[in-house]
């Protein structure tokens, strides 16, 4: 069993180092002094984070039959998180500090530090003087709507806290209109709202992150294996995009820590620099959230089994992830720092995110070799734009080639092109019209010549 309490904090800073230095992830409203909980994905966050997306409803949506998306309203109506529980109800406890005024997550002080004496985590120091916990609400609200006065109750929206709401409440709708049978899935991927105590840990905890989160409805029958299967096939899921399996850890929630309603709940957590924290829950909520809308809305929600003849609401299987942590469990797990000895003995460090080709948010530098040489320049000019309709290139002239090559392996790029002498013929015919291409792992180089150069990376970075 791994200790969970094993991190690397200077491997995290270097982390948040290269995040910003290369334009990864940015702190929101960071000219105005920076809005806690919030980030900006700069050209390379957002590139990594696209990937990341494209992959998941790839693989979720269009590769499987038995699961259609949606994209629905962040703004939600109060009826709805009134009746899912989550108004009044969705908080977690906390305690102030009367002596530092600080405030803290209750369930989560010993990760926390104190306000006076960062050493000790809040409570530890002789001066600390803790309440009691009591809940705070993480729902954030606004107001809707022009005639809307500043304390009409019935203005009232809410951001939503995770996007599953709007799939079971339009969950009737995608049945009617697509003739979909059980067991089917409504996928969904969006922007999550909470207001958080603590938000820590870079972008692990935000007050403002993205979910990719799968409800899948099914007979009660099928209730635990289904949860099984899906625990399953999340696990491949993040293999594929480079999070390996060695590296997650499945924790089985006991009775007793698993929502009321769950029947089984699986958390998938990742080997975090700072601690192995939660990415997934994969959990069976049973026919409560149908359930409590039903209600709500006074409105019948069951399905109708044309074979069995018979009618009942369907249970739910939830594979929940975030989708801003599995950008930063990317990174973490791609970040290595490799000591190369050149001929003389003298070592260097070299940086390199070791993405998976379909994640790294630029697929191929190419490299005029001299910015001086017109006819390279134009060759790589032309290689840069057949491949740009296809994948996300990046053209750099400046600087000799081995930095290059260096600056694409800090950012994750897993093949660089090129333009060089032999390119153009001038070290004999047999070479001519070929380029090099460098791996950027084992930083092995070979030649290939340039019509061949679009289907072969395409059969890698896709
Ligand atoms: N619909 C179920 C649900 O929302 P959750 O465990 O609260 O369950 C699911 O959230 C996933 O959303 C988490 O496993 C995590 O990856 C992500 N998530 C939740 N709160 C987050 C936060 N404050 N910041 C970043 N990601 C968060």
């Amino acid at each position: 069993m791994a200790n969970k309490d094993v991190t690397d904090p200077v491997r995290m800073e270097k982390i948040v180092s290269l995040c910003k230095r290369r334009g990864f992830i940015f702190q929101a409203s960071e000219l105005y002094g920076g809005l806690n909980g919030c980030w900006d994905y700069g050209p390379l966050g957002a590139e990594l984070k696209r990937n990341l997306k494209d992959y998941w409803w790839r693989k979720t949506v269009q590769e499987r039959d038995d699961v259609l998306g949606m994209d629905g309203s962040i703004l939600t109506h109060q009826d709805v998180l009134k009746a899912s529980g989550h108004v009044g109800g969705f908080s977690d406890p906390m305690v102030d500090c009367k002596t530092c005024k600080g405030r803290y997550r209750a369930d989560n002080l010993d990760t926390l530090k104190c306000g006076q004496k960062p050493s000790c985590k809040p409570g530890g120091h002789s001066a600390c003087e803790l309440t009691e916990p009591r809940a705070f609400d993480l729902m954030l609200s606004t107001k809707l709507g022009a005639l809307a006065t500043d304390n009409d109750p019935k203005a009232v929206a809410y951001l939503r806290p995770e996007t599953a709401q709007s799939i079971f409440v339009q969950y009737k709708n995608v049945l009617d209109s697509n003739r979909v049978k059980l067991p089917f899935g409504i996928a969904q991927i969006g922007k999550s709202f909470r207001n958080e105590i603590n938000p820590r840990n870079f972008t692990f905890r935000s007050r403002e992150f993205e979910q990719m989160e799968i409800e899948y409805f099914c007979h009660p029958d099928d209730g635990m294996r289904l949860t099984d299967e899906w625990l399953e096939a999340r696990l491949a899921f993040y293999d594929e995009i480079g999070i390996p399996r060695e590296k997650l850890h499945i924790l089985d929630v006991p009775d007793g820590e698993r929502a009321f309603y769950s029947k089984k709940t699986y958390d998938i957590e990742y080997e975090f620099p700072f601690g192995i924290q939660e990415l997934e829950g994969v959990a069976y909520r049973t026919d409560y959230d149908l359930g409590v809308h039903q209600k709500g809305a006074n409105k019948p929600l069951e399905y109708f089994d044309e074979e069995t003849k018979q009618k009942f609401l369907p249970h739910v299987v939830e594979p929940s992830a975030g989708c801003d942590r599995t950008v930063l469990a990317l990174i973490c797990e791609a970040f290595d720092e490799e000591t190369l000895t050149d001929d003389k003995g003298k070592e260097d460090i070299r940086t390199v995110l070791r993405f998976k080709p379909t994640m790294a948010p630029i697929k191929v530098g190419i490299f005029p070799l001299l910015k001086k040489n017109e006819e390279q320049v134009r060759i790589a000019r032309e290689i840069q734009k057949s491949l740009q309709k296809w994948m996300t290139v990046f053209y750099d002239d400046s600087g000799a080639v081995g930095r290059r090559y260096r600056r694409q392996d800090e950012v994750g790029t897993p093949y660089c092109v090129t333009i060089d002498f032999d390119t153009l013929g001038e070290n004999g015919e047999e070479l001519k019209g070929t380029v090099t291409v460098r791996e950027r792992d084992s930083m092995a180089q070979q030649r290939l010549p340039i019509d061949q150069l679009l289907p072969w990376l395409l059969e890698r970075v896709r």
